[in-house]
């Protein structure tokens, strides 16, 4: 079954990107090292960084159920950020999102993560799993709005490369239950 490649919230349109998005995913918060610092992909140095993350994703839309969604704001249109779901371990769907930093605090990405909840239990998967950084406060708080359980703390086992370069770091396994 395959993934709307457009999806409505109360505030939001979510949309599967397109090549001519990355100008504007670029200086909006993908270049911002403020936003980059608990992510797993580095801060884009140019917007050939942007266009690279675009071919992934068209990969990803091509070879899977879904992938990454840009999140606009229905009112202005302006692009907020982005989430998907990452199907790159088949049996371990994943979500994730980042929001430019203007638009933190506001509940956008509990209202995108619902959406990726609801889509992932659309698609009959039976869980739905994320991680993040330990440290970083306001995603575990998100994950937690959203309905999902801390699964454990797995030690050494992934990079934060603006955080940290090569160093491998604990993160935080959560996963929401959809059955
Ligand atoms: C994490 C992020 C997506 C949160 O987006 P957001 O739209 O501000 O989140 P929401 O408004 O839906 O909810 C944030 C919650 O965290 C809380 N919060 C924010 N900063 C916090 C902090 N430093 N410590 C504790 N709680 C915090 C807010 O109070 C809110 O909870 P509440 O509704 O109970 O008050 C956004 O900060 C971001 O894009 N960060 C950079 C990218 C990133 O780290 N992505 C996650 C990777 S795992």
């Amino acid at each position: 079954m395959k993934a709307p490649e457009t999806i409505q919230t109360k505030r939001l349109l979510l949309r599967r990107p397109q090549m001519e998005d990355a100008q504007e995913i670029f200086e909006r918060y993908a270049s911002d090292p403020d936003v980059t610092r608990y992510l797993h992909w580095e801060t884009h140095g140019s917007v050939d960084a942007t266009r690279e993350f675009l071919r992934l994703s068209h990969a990803a839309w091509e070879a899977g159920p879904a992938g990454p969604y840009l999140i606009r704001s229905r009112e202005s249109g302006l692009v907020l950020g982005s989430t998907g779901l990452d199907f790159e371990i088949p049996d371990r769907p994943m979500t994730g999102y980042v929001l430019a930093q203007d638009a933190w605090g506001q509940g956008f990405a509990t209202e995108a993560l619902g959406a990726m909840v609801d889509l992932a239990r659309s698609l009959d998967l039976p869980s739905l799993l994320a991680c993040c950084h330990p440290d970083n406060a306001a995603s575990i708080r998100v994950l937690e709005k959203g309905g999902f359980d801390l699964e454990g703390r797995l030690t050494a086992c992934a990079k934060f490369p603006n955080l940290s370069g090569d160093a491998m770091c604990d993160i935080l396994a959560y996963a929401c239950d959809l059955c």
